[in-house]
């Protein structure tokens, strides 16, 4: 069996910077309300003008990642694209990725598991290297969540947490052992499942449906969120994904050098950083420039933590998720 490393990081956020005083235009919030509840001082949005997508946002992140492999676009054998708000409803962003990069008819599977999507996206990734099937696979997760929030009062609880962005990888097959990805961790709850959904449109609440209704009270295609909920399963399910990597691979909290938790919120952060008593330097956080970017926001931090130099060779990191599904998970990796 090969083992799988990731060889190349890269990330790109809109430059639409929205601060949180600038959403007081649609809603009625305070930067101290955000800044309290969440961490978040601003996000980016993308601005429609640029020409900015889901998918495009990801290409423009592979470049880099691949750039950085020291390949170039023709030694990608496969993409992973992770995304909660695709281009279009069919077919789903890794086609298009495959499409802007001007690839060859490689393969390009979509992942579906939200704020977890890149942790599932490096495992799926994973299996497919070590089973030697492929050598280099590029994986993506991005999102635009602004062009589906709703920018009101109303919609207030979820609109001021979610930002655009995508972040790259390029995992490679790599002989040596004990280095690169150790393992990876996968958990669902969908018992949970709408807690944090978007219901409509789907083939449940088609958009025919609801432009008949033509109900000024329906909010089935926002994103809905049951913030407490959401956030008391959250903080077990980090730190059971945590322990259950560092018990498989015989380690102890002590051995972490860095941990990328998904950005949802700076106090589950915080929480799992006190839990597992970590220093700060130990622990990445940058959801107080970009928001909570779903299935971008662990990667857009490994990579901007890798670029900052907090992340060094023979580094433990690990990497975990929670979000819709409820799904979650880990990764452990020796860098
Ligand atoms: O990434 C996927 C996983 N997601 C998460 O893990 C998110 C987990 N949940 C959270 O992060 C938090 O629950 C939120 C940040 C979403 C909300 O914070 P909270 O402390 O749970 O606030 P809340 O929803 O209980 O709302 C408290 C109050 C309400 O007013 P009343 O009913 O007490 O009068 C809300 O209407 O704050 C109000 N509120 C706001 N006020 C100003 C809600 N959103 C806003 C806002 N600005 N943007």
């Amino acid at each position: 069996m090969y083992s799988s490393k990731i060889t190349g990081l890269g990330y790109y956020v809109p430059e639409n910077v929205v601060t949180n005083n600038d959403l007081k235009q649609w809603m009625d919030t305070s930067d101290e309300w955000i800044q309290e509840r969440t961490g978040i001082k601003e996000r980016r949005w993308i601005d429609p003008k640029t020409g900015d997508t889901t998918a495009v946002m990801g290409a423009k992140a592979a470049k880099i990642a691949i750039e950085r492999a020291g390949l170039t676009k023709d030694d990608i054998d496969f993409i992973i694209f992770a995304t909660l708000s695709p281009d279009m409803y069919f077919p789903g962003g890794g086609v298009q990725v495959q499409d802007l990069l001007g690839m060859p008819t490689i393969g390009a599977l979509d992942i579906r598991n939200q704020c977890s999507g890149f942790i599932y996206s490096l495992s799926v990734a994973d299996q497919f290297i070590k089973t030697g099937m492929y050598k280099n696979i590029l994986v993506i997760g991005s999102e635009n969540h602004s062009g589906g929030l709703e920018r009101s009062t109303r919609g207030r609880g979820v609109t001021v947490i979610f930002g655009d962005g995508a972040g790259a990888a390029v995992l490679s097959r790599s002989e040596e052992t004990g280095k690169g990805i150790l393992s990876t961790h996968l958990h669902s709850e969908g018992v949970h499942a709408k807690e944090l959904a978007l219901i409509g449109p789907s083939t449940q609440r088609w958009v025919p449906e609801i432009m008949e209704a033509n109900d000024p009270d329906d909010t089935s295609y926002y994103p809905y969120m049951n913030g407490q909920f959401v956030f008391k399963h959250a903080v077990v399910r980090f730190s059971e994904a945590i322990n259950e990597g560092l018990e498989a691979n015989g380690l102890k909290k002590e051995d972490i050098d860095m941990l990328i938790p998904h950005q949802a919120n700076l106090r589950i952060a915080q929480f799992i950083q006190k839990k597992f008593q970590l220093p700060d330097d130990k622990v990445y956080n940058n959801i107080m420039k970009y928001g909570n970017t779903t299935a971008a926001s662990v990667i857009i931090a490994l990579t901007e933590a890798w670029e900052l130099g907090k992340i060094n060779e023979g580094d433990l990191v690990v990497l975990a998720a929670f979000g819709s599904g409820f799904t979650w998970g880990s990764v452990v990796i020796r860098w």
